[in-house]
């Protein structure tokens, strides 16, 4: 078995991140969002591992994840040369992926408890395919599945308007060999892409047996500003323990589940988890609140920040309350006592300011 895992894609939706980062390597947790996406894969013991990388942010994601040593697992990087689609990157992948059997999943999708019994329940009921599917509240913004009481199913609709049922697939699917002659019986979508529900329902009209599983736990997709706040929020809560290697100052208070890694200084400030507070920042007269993450090297000097994600080497000084934001790396957020009421800005594009 093996696994392929997306990683390429415009990730327009969460400019300006992704001017300058590959949207799967935004932090959840201070964790790269793909890093959770290889431990599933690994965590369903599959130690043969493709990435799909677009031209834009490959050589990114290749340094990240490096050799694949950190999940004990192969890593095979496979170049994608235009985002066309879920199908095509399958197709894009089909030297890598042989005549196996493979769990696909998305590099920005992170799914609570892993697939493993997903993957388990594939092996015993060998269907053509497999997918995952969750409950939504507007089934119009996802593909739909429609299922017959058996489970199996019927069909399949990429943003329906009028949906047959609430049941979204989210990113992990399992695939035989199958799916490549079904993709290569399929035509790009209206929005130019081939797609992966297309190829699905082909499957489908050739007979083939597609089966499902329910999820019952959350499904995080962070493509969007609120998801990943979103995303860092259920991660904190769900999966962050109380560890402490970082200097604390006598004046200081940690309270809750706090991560606190090497390097970094508290001095005279609250911390109230769940918060995580990575490698040599510099936290000063601060109150840093829950569901929290601040990038390395980032320094919060007289301001309260919660409920926001900060990436690396930023400064945040003097800001009364930051809240449900998300900072790219390096960013400054200055309030200057002097100039109080004027704005000063000197941001990047595709920015947004909520004052
Ligand atoms: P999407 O989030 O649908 O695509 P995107 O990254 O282009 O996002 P946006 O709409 O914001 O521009 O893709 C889901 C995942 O699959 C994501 O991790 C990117 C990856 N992907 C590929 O690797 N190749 C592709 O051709 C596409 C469409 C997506």
């Amino acid at each position: 078995m093996k696994a392929l895992v997306l990683s390429g894609g415009k990730g327009t939706r969460l400019k300006p991140l992704t001017n300058t980062m590959a949207k799967q390597l935004v932090p959840v947790a201070n964790r790269p969002v793909l890093f959770y996406a290889l431990d599933q894969a690994r965590e369903a013991g599959i130690t043969d591992l493709g990435i799909i990388i677009s031209p834009e942010t490959g050589e990114w994601v290749k340094e990240a994840v490096g050799d694949g040593a950190n999940w004990q697992a192969r890593v095979t990087f496979i170049p994608q040369l235009a985002p066309a689609g879920l199908a095509h990157a399958v197709k894009t992948a089909q030297d890598f992926l042989g005549d196996s059997p493979f769990l696909m999943l998305l590099g920005d999708n992170i799914i609570q408890g892993g697939i493993g019994q997903f993957v388990q329940e594939f092996h015993r009921t060998a269907p053509a395919a497999y997918v995952l599917l969750k409950e939504v509240p507007d089934a119009r913004l996802f593909g739909v599945a429609e299922l017959d009481s058996t489970g199996r199913v019927v069909s399949l609709v990429e943003k329906p308007k009028e949906p047959k049922s609430n049941l979204a697939l989210v990113g992990a699917y399992l695939f035989t060999p199958r799916i490549h002659d079904a993709i290569s019986q399929i035509k790009p979508s209206w929005r130019g892409e081939l797609e992966i529900t297309d190829a699905i329902q082909r499957l489908l009209d050739m007979g083939e047996d597609v089966r499902s599983h329910v999820l019952e736990g959350w499904w995080l997709d962070t493509g969007k500003k609120d998801d990943l706040l979103e995303a860092n929020r259920v991660v904190l809560d769900d999966y962050l323990r109380r560890q402490i290697d970082g200097e604390v100052d006598a004046t200081s208070q940690v309270a809750g589940r706090v991560e606190i890694r090497k390097g970094a200084r508290i001095i005279n400030s609250t911390i109230r988890g769940p918060v995580s507070i990575a490698e040599d920042c510099q936290i000063v007269n601060s109150f840093i609140g829950p569901f929290t993450s601040i990038g390395a090297r980032t320094v919060i000097e007289d301001s309260v920040v919660e409920h926001s994600v900060i990436l690396d080497d930023c400064v945040i000084k003097q800001v009364a309350r930051l809240a449900d934001s998300i900072i790219g790396k390096s960013a400054k957020v200055i309030r200057d006592e002097q100039t109080c009421k004027a704005i000063r800005l000197f941001i990047g594009d595709d920015a947004r300011i909520e004052l």
